[in-house]
């Protein structure tokens, strides 16, 4: 095992583009090769040992890319270890079941793969980036806004990450 992995995220705002550069921090800092990259522009996983995904929830289900992803590479991933966070309002949302809805979609969007670990991260909700219609139903649904993304909860699930994706790390 070379120790490379590959961090591969969609992101309409940036926030989960920063997460996964998070998540990639800390690898690094544990001793992998590591890169992040937009999964649009990922034309092969040869090379890695280990591939992360991430992406955000938008309007009730996880954005596109992922199962696109998925299934361009489907062959390849499922012989690797995944894991994969997805990014959202849910964890801050007062909605009842908002967090186990939010992981059933992210679990859905994997499908066929069996990800070693899946967590759903608070995301960034910032008004002014909202076209005039998100930012009237965030205010009807009554959905908070800010950055809610929690840096700490963010490295410290990336730390379980080698234990879990059992890849041996290039320093060893
Ligand atoms: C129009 C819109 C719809 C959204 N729908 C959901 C949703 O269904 N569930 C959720 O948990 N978060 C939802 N969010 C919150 C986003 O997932 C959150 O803002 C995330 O941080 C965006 O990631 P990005 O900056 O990488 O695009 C929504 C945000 C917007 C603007």
């Amino acid at each position: 095992m070379s120790g490379r992995i590959l961090i591969a995220y969609i992101s309409r705002k940036g926030s989960t583009a920063e997460i996964a550069r998070a998540v990639g921090k800390e690898l690094e800092a544990a001793g992998y090769a590591v890169d992040v990259a937009d999964m649009k522009t990922v034309t092969s996983l040869t090379g890695y040992d280990a591939v992360i995904i991430g992406a955000p929830l938008y309007m009730g289900r996880m954005v596109r890319d992922v199962g696109k992803f998925v299934g361009h590479h489907r062959e390849q991933l499922v012989a690797l270890p995944v894991a994969a966070f997805a990014v959202g309002i849910a964890p801050v949302s007062k909605e009842a079941g908002s967090v186990e809805y939010g992981m059933k979609k992210l679990h859905s969007s994997l499908t066929p793969l069996k990800p070693v670990a899946t967590t759903l991260f608070a995301g960034r909700l910032d008004p002014t980036q909202m076209s005039f219609i998100s930012r009237k139903m965030m205010e009807m649904a009554k959905i908070p806004s800010g950055d809610f993304r929690d840096w700490n909860a963010i490295a410290s699930w990336a730390q379980t990450l080698p234990g879990l994706l059992r890849v041996g790390s290039i320093t060893g």
